[in-house]
């Protein structure tokens, strides 16, 4: 049997495989955050593929930190009844599910529809243009901010999550934090990695208040920041905050990029040598910490994810275009057919349009069905 079909204990559970469907949010939810229906049919049918750990879309905490139309929200007690049937069809599938909860900051596209505080870590050159001008957070919204994560992780225990991750990536507000590029601030939140990663811990801290000892908190961390000229959050600053959570009580650590979101998901993986396109940052991260490591970007094919995992440098491998376009791709494998993921990387997926509604889906699939259909 494949490694990639042992089993692994991630904080006080196991999941079946090393596989993880890396948080993707789908614009399933209405104006609110609520989830829809539609949610938690494909939670289900990711479960039943035999992903051994799903990460939920992003939700936000509060209102002013949602980043795209129709994303889940975590930010009232009154979304946990929704949820509950989430996890109830996870469960029954025999599947995991934690959620991911994030707050945007800078990247707040609802403060851009609906008005409300427009907030960021600093008001910098290279922030988000959304036509309103953002007001640099007080001590007293940084620390309204860490009581929110709190809440929300409670909320996600209420809701029968196997975890919570934080996101804790992808130019969002724990990465505006981390960079030094979007982090000008002079006080005790800015200037050294010590100061700039405060709130990151703060917000684990605040999480590990509210939820019973054992639940596991986790992160998925941008490890570093990918411009071009090389400036930005260093990849040894990265191994720092990761050694720092860990210290904290992180017992998962997903990595990813920080800033800017662009590089989130690089188009064009069409051959083993561009795939795990993190590996050499995995690998640093990797002697910054015990807990088992996650690497997401670029899995496509067997023989490339088996030796990430063989040669020990990540436990579990996180993808999530793939089964955008594939949700039975690890079930395929699972049953022996080894071909890699059909997913072609062209980021079509990622197109909503501002407007809302469902648009999270594989274009490339799309137009082959609809070639399909005219013939
Ligand atoms: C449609 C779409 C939605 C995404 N939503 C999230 C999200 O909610 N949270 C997150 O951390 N990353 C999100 N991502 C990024 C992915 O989780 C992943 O890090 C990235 O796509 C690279 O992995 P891949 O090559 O397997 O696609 C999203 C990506 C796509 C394509």
């Amino acid at each position: 049997m494949s490694i990639l079909f042992e089993s692994i204990k991630i904080g006080n559970f196991e999941i079946k495989n090393r596989f993880v469907r890396s948080a993707t949010y789908y614009a399933l939810s209405d104006r609110d955050g609520f989830i829809s229906q539609a949610s938690v049919d494909l939670m289900r049918q990711l479960a039943e593929n035999e992903v051994g750990l799903i990460v939920s879309g992003f939700a936000y905490v509060l209102k002013n930190g949602q980043s795209v139309p129709d994303m889940n929200g975590i930010q009232t007690d009154e979304h946990i009844p929704s949820y509950k049937k989430m996890t109830k069809a996870v469960h029954d599938a025999d599947g995991r599910i934690v959620m991911q909860i994030v707050h945007g900051g800078a990247n707040a596209y609802s403060v851009s529809i609906w008005g409300g505080d427009y907030l960021a870590v600093s008001v910098t050159e290279n922030m988000p243009r959304y036509g309103i001008k953002a007001r640099e957070m007080t001590d007293e919204d940084i620390e309204k901010i860490i009581q929110a994560f709190g809440q929300a992780a409670r909320r996600v225990q209420e809701a029968g999550f196997d975890g919570v991750q934080i996101h804790g990536a992808h130019g969002y507000l724990v990465s505006q934090f981390l960079s030094p590029l979007t982090n000008r601030r002079e006080d005790k939140w800015g200037g050294s990695i010590e100061n700039r990663m405060r709130f990151v811990a703060e917000v684990t801290r605040a999480i590990k208040k509210q939820v019973d000892q054992d639940f596991p908190v986790m992160i998925k961390l941008g490890c570093r920041d990918f411009t071009a000229d090389g400036s930005g959050l260093t990849i040894q600053e990265g191994a720092q905050v990761a050694g720092a959570l860990e210290n904290e009580g992180l017992c998962f650590i997903e990595i990813s990029n920080g800033y800017p979101i662009d590089q989130t998901m690089p188009v064009g993986i069409n051959a083993p040598e561009k795939e795990a396109f993190y590996l050499p940052e995995a690998r640093v991260i990797r002697e910054a910490i015990t807990s088992p490591l996650c690497l997401v970007g670029g899995m496509r094919s067997l023989p490339v994810m088996e030796e990430v995992i063989k040669s020990g440098t990540a436990d579990c491998v996180s993808l999530s275009r793939p089964l955008i376009r594939e949700p039975n791709l690890i079930k395929h494998w699972k049953d022996g057919d080894t071909k890699p993921a059909d997913c072609i990387s062209c980021g079509g997926c990622f197109n909503h349009d501002g407007k809302g509604g469902h648009d999270i889906y594989c274009r490339q699939l799309k137009k082959k069905e609809k070639k399909q259909q005219a013939k």
